[in-house]
């Protein structure tokens, strides 16, 4: 007679706790002084499967006795006026729910006078010329928001790791800049960006699309595939490559087009060899998008 086999063993099932405030945070993340490794995730909200990537990520990193947070908080120092914060997508419960299944132990939602209860701060952190080219051209100041609420957010969280989406490339090339220059002790973990089996990069923002501007975002990333299938053959073959798609694209109103060097997160120079990103940043609609790839160019 054959054997009965072993039960599976369940997985841990965790109930991910909802935290507000910076006190209420840290007897939830530090219950105890046990020495386990300890990750966090930091988010604006609206979380889907980009965002499940980077817990299972940290998770993965932390192991199963190690910890991991998950902030959500819409940041207003990183949007300018005319920008959608107050349309910003909020779906708190659906986000803790996504969060403990994805392996979250803590959830930090603080309201705007928790993380600045000094009112607007005076005195922020400046990405200096990192933050002033692609999107820092076009989004003046972003940078300095996004570097700021992350510096509070990591001095809060006092994590061993970090983890972000390449799809913000350069948000996260300039943490790592900022985690560099300025001796935080955190190591930043960049995790690769998802996409709808057609190409679209997941993104928060996709759900202001309409069906018919869906369909034409999906140009942007077919220009960086297009460019990143010629990567051996220079920096100037994938340019015109990826130029090329869009040029062809219905409904595209581009904003820039790039082949970035990601140290310095510079233009590559025509003569550029080894790792580099193609961005790229184009309104559909009224929706501002951005993707890239990596590529190894040759
Ligand atoms: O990438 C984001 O969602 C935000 O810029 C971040 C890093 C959470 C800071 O507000």
């Amino acid at each position: 007679m054959a054997r009965p086999k072993p039960a599976a063993k369940a997985p841990k099932v965790r109930k991910a706790q909802l935290t507000h405030t910076v006190g209420d945070f840290e007897a939830a993340f530090w219950p105890d002084e046990s020495p386990v490794d300890n990750a966090v995730v930091m988010t604006m909200g609206a979380l889907h499967e980009g965002h499940a990537a980077l817990i299972r990520a940290a998770r993965k990193e932390v192991g199963p006795e190690g910890r991991v947070a998950v902030t959500v908080f819409v940041n207003p120092l990183q949007f300018a006026p005319s920008e959608d914060l107050d349309r910003y997508p909020r779906s708190l419960a659906a986000d803790v729910r996504l969060a403990e299944e994805h392996g979250a132990d803590v959830v930090f939602a603080p309201l705007p006078e928790e993380v600045y209860p000094n009112g607007t701060p005076q005195v922020r952190l400046s990405a200096g010329p990192m933050g002033e080219r692609f999107e820092g051209a076009t989004r003046p100041g972003h940078f300095d928001g996004v570097l700021t609420v992350v510096a509070k957010l990591l001095h809060i969280t006092d994590p061993d790791y970090a983890f972000f989406g390449e799809k913000d490339a350069q948000q996260l090339a300039i943490i790592q800049r900022m985690v560099a220059d300025l001796d935080f002790d955190v190591e930043v973990i960049g995790v690769p960006t998802i996409r709808e089996t057609d190409g679209l990069a997941l993104s928060s923002r996709n759900r202001y699309l309409s069906e018919t501007e869906r369909t034409q975002a999906l140009a942007l990333s077919r220009a960086l595939f297009a460019g990143r299938d010629v990567a051996a053959k220079g920096p100037a073959a994938v340019r015109e490559a990826a130029a090329q798609v869009l040029a062809e694209a219905d409904g595209i109103d581009l904003d820039y087009l790039a082949l970035i060097d990601p140290h310095d997160f510079v233009e590559a120079p025509d003569d550029f060899q080894g790792e580099a990103v193609l961005a790229v940043a184009a309104k559909v609609g009224s929706t501002r998008l951005i993707d890239n790839v990596r590529l190894q160019v040759r």
